[in-house]
């Protein structure tokens, strides 16, 4: 790992691209808030994302496309706050990088006012000119292709890309843009294992699935949906604990324990 100040396990961008060589799958998973930012951190997560989905898993939205920069903003410094180690990737959400001024404005505010290392924005080919300004303007940016969120309306829907054989070739050239373009990585989202593998092995930066197999460089969730917390649970998606089970458990035992008068006892009281 390369030092970073006083920090000597600080993760970077060109440790997270090394990683691909190394054949070293990276770890990133998204984070909203100080307190869950730091638990994280500490068990070693490379990479947190402050991720636009903070709009369906904090805020409740449908869709990411509500999600405003000042939301961003606020969500990314909170997360900064909390880690020490991990490189922080902000999202860039929808329409704050629909033109080059634009793109550059946005990028510079979740780095400046966010204290985010990089950020994230959505699409390939048609971007390219956004993520070549905000890398000139040297800014870590890390793409994002296959199924677009941002996009859903576009797409008709959250569904898988990739699936007939003409799309390959869409993909391949979207992920070569965003490489090309300057990006340090790209999160491919949706798209059938094997069109993920053609990507990564057609790529020199490191590619990070979300419902894309298991032969990208790395892997992201979102974190409510691998701790079980969300309603519904997409088919990629593995919950790796029932933490709404154990939250239950917690709350009714504290429900009772007021009820019965057991909460606060003399130990926990002032006297
Ligand atoms: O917004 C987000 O959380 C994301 C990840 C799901 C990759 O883009």
């Amino acid at each position: 790992m390369g030092g970073f100040f006083l920090n000597e396990n600080k993760i970077t961008v060109p440790e997270i691209v090394a990683r691909k060589a190394r054949k070293e799958p990276i770890t990133v998973l998204t984070a909203y808030d100080y307190q869950m930012a730091s638990l994280l951190d500490g068990c070693g997560i490379e990479v947190l994302l402050t991720g636009d989905t903070l709009g369906n898993v904090v805020y409740g939205f449908d869709t990411t496309l509500p999600v405003t920069m000042e939301l961003m903003i606020a969500h990314t410094a909170a997360v900064a706050r909390g880690r020490k180690n991990a490189l922080l990737v902000a999202d860039m959400p929808f329409m704050s990088y629909a033109t080059r001024e634009d793109a550059l404005k946005n990028a510079g505010r979740l780095v400046q006012e966010g204290m985010a290392e990089a950020v994230k924005l959505e699409g390939g080919v048609k971007v390219a000119d956004r993520i070549k300004a905000v890398v000139d303007a040297d800014i870590p940016l890390m793409g994002h292709v296959g199924l677009r969120p941002q996009a859903v309306n576009m797409m008709g829907g959250y569904k898988v890309q990739g699936r007939e054989k003409s799309d390959l070739s869409t993909l391949l050239d979207d992920a070569g843009a965003v490489e090309e373009a300057g990006a340090f990585a790209v999160v491919i989202e949706g798209v059938p294992a094997s069109v993920a593998d053609e990507i990564t092995k057609s790529l020199s930066i490191p590619t990070i699935g979300i419902g894309a197999g298991n032969q990208c460089d790395g892997q992201v969730l979102v974190i409510n949906d691998m701790l079980g917390l969300s309603e519904f649970t997409p088919k990629f998606v593995r919950n790796f604990i029932n933490l709404p089970d154990i939250i239950r458990n917690a709350v009714s035992d504290y429900s009772r324990c007021v009820k019965n008068r057991s909460f606060p006892s003399e130990e926990e009281s002032y006297r």
